[in-house]
């Protein structure tokens, strides 16, 4: 079976003045289709460094990262703009929704700036805010919606051109325990349709809910 991710003798530096900070050292470890995965570890580990790199939002200095088989090393602005735009989606610890737009317009912006018509972007849209539970919520804008919706947002906006893998960084983070365990049984749900999840969590419960867990520490992965 090919894999849906896999990072292949990733290693990564920042660059911070003089010093260098080693945040992923000769990292090798995959994500198999419809797996949902939990990278834990402490703070600074490098779990946001690798989930940024399975999204094709930064490169390694060295080894490769692979995204539904396609290497990431060497591509070009465009190819790897497209990759990222159909093959992944992201959630953050802060949602990041844009705060002019109504949650359906949120929604939707994925789809019109790959060039979908607006109607069917707007369908579409409506579609996925009803299966994250919003249907009610459609014109709202995020200021007009509680932390658990705008994650709910977040993750339908995420999901709503089909992409391969949903990558979510810390998404209850920032939610109240009954707020973030409904976006982990959101996440299981999606997952239980197949869409694959690879997720940085703090939350011992929401890395219960995942299949299996890899621990990041030192950037360098231990399975657990
Ligand atoms: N843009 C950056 N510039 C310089 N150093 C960075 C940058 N981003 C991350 N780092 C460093 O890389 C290391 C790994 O950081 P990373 O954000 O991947 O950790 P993390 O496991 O996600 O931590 P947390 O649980 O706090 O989110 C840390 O030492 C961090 O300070
Ligand atoms: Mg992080």
């Amino acid at each position: 079976m090919s894999h849906a991710l896999e990072a292949i003798h990733v290693s990564k530096t920042y660059r911070d003045g003089a010093a260098g900070v080693v945040a992923l050292a000769d990292v090798s470890c995959a994500i198999l289709p419809g797996e949902f995965v939990a990278l834990i570890g402490p703070s600074g580990g490098g779990k946001s460094t690798l989930l940024n790199l399975f999204g094709a939002m930064d490169a390694p200095d060295s080894g490769d990262v692979r995204i539904q088989g396609t290497s990431t090393v060497g591509l070009k602005d465009g190819p790897l703009t497209r990759l990222r735009r159909t093959q992944v989606g992201f959630v953050f610890q802060f949602f990041n929704l844009l705060p002019t737009l109504t949650a359906v317009e949120n929604v939707e912006l994925p789809l019109l700036l790959q060039g979908e018509r607006p109607k069917q972007a707007r369908e579409r849209a409506t579609a996925v805010l009803a299966e994250v539970g919003l249907d009610d919520r459609l014109t709202h804008k995020p200021s007009q919606l509680s932390g658990g919706q705008m994650q709910r947002v977040a993750i339908a906006r995420a999901i709503v051109h089909r992409p391969a893998v949903l990558l979510a960084d810390e998404p209850t983070g920032n939610l109240d325990t009954k707020a973030g365990e409904q976006i982990i049984a959101l996440l299981a749900g999606l997952n239980a349709g197949g869409q694959t999840v690879t997720m940085a969590t703090h939350s011992p419960d929401a890395a219960a809910a995942a299949h299996r867990v890899l621990r990041i520490r030192d950037g360098r992965v231990d399975v657990v």
